[in-house]
């Protein structure tokens, strides 16, 4: 059981991952500007763009029950960092921008100066560069995996980048574990029925997404391996399913989509294109939720 440091919890997200920690026997404190009203969770009102509030959060009770013990205040066994603009075109670019490096440098410099060795931190498929591209994109390669180079051309996705980087540059000088989250799009449990149906009638509204997404009790799962493995240093994980959201098969989302994108290797028949690989070798994820799972189509 690990007493947690969870900053974004009560958005899209955190609200399924955070029962998902519960359930595994964490202890999880939600740092956002509004509550998460679930049973079991504690909340924190803190603002991440202020450092001050992040260092006071950081080294505070989760909740009244802890001043029973009467041995001062416990230190958090981790930190989560999902609290962000999640993207482009809600905030202006250099609000999104300033929310997400300061908040992210903010909170990851508060847990490593109070000697919290295991920070996980929310990046997104969008380093990738092509969802929020100006006009349509082609990846360099695919599939899209942890090696590739990446190189966003707008606010959002380079916010992603530069936490990246700022997550390896705290890891080099403090040798903790820093292990940071290409989040792929989440999907809750009610959207498969909502979205997906659409998506498999108009395939090209998924182009931008490289067809991916990430079952948000599924993240959950990645969240928790994250917290129970150690000394990985710092990390670059895709967080995405095993297979497309689609119901073309590479072969033909190749074909229509990406004709002239090179193949770096063979893919099967529904692999997905934002891979997993990765977490499945190092992490030993196991998908629970396949859209298969939700959604009925011929
Ligand atoms: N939703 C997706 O498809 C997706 C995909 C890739 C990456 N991500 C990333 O995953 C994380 C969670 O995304 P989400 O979809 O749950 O976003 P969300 O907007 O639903 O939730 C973000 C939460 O952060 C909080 N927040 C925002 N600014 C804050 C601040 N200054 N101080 C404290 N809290 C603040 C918000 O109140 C909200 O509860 C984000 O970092 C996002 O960039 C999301």
């Amino acid at each position: 059981m690990s007493r947690i440091f969870f900053t974004g919890g009560s958005g899209k997200a955190g609200r399924h991952v955070i029962p998902y920690l519960l359930k595994q026997g964490h202890r999880v404190l939600n740092v956002d500007l509004v509550p998460l009203n679930l049973p079991g969770v504690d909340n924190l009102i803190a603002d991440i763009t202020d450092s001050g509030q992040m260092f006071n959060a950081m080294s505070s009770y989760v909740g009244l029950d802890e001043l029973e013990i009467g041995n001062g205040i416990p230190k958090f066994d981790a930190v989560v960092h999902f609290a962000a603009v999640p993207r482009i075109l809600i905030k202006p670019d250099n609000e999104t921008f300033r929310v997400n490096a300061i908040g992210t440098y903010n909170v990851i410099e508060a847990a490593v100066k109070l000697g919290i060795k295991k920070i996980i931190i929310a990046s997104s498929e969008t380093t990738y560069g092509i969802c929020f591209a100006d006009g349509v994109t082609d990846p360099k390669e695919l599939p899209l995996d942890e090696d590739y180079e990446v190189d966003p051309m707008d606010s959002y996705g380079l916010s992603k980048v530069v936490n990246e980087k700022t997550a390896q540059s705290f890891q080099l000088r403090s040798g903790f574990d820093i292990y940071a989250l290409r989040i792929g799009n989440v999907i809750e449990p009610h959207e498969y029925e909502e979205l997906f149906p659409h998506y498999f009638r108009n395939p090209e509204v998924r182009r931008r997404n490289a067809f991916c997404y990430i079952d948000a009790r599924d993240l959950g799962q990645i969240v928790d391996l994250c917290i129970q493995h150690n000394d990985l240093g710092f990390q670059i994980f895709n967080a995405g399913n095993d297979e497309n959201g689609a119901v073309l098969s590479n072969k033909q989302l190749i074909e229509r989509f990406f004709p002239n994108v090179p193949i770096k290797r063979a893919l099967s028949e529904n692999e997905a294109l934002f891979s997993n690989q990765k977490i499945r070798k190092v992490l030993g994820f196991k998908e629970q939720h396949s859209w298969r799972n939700y959604v009925e189509w011929e």
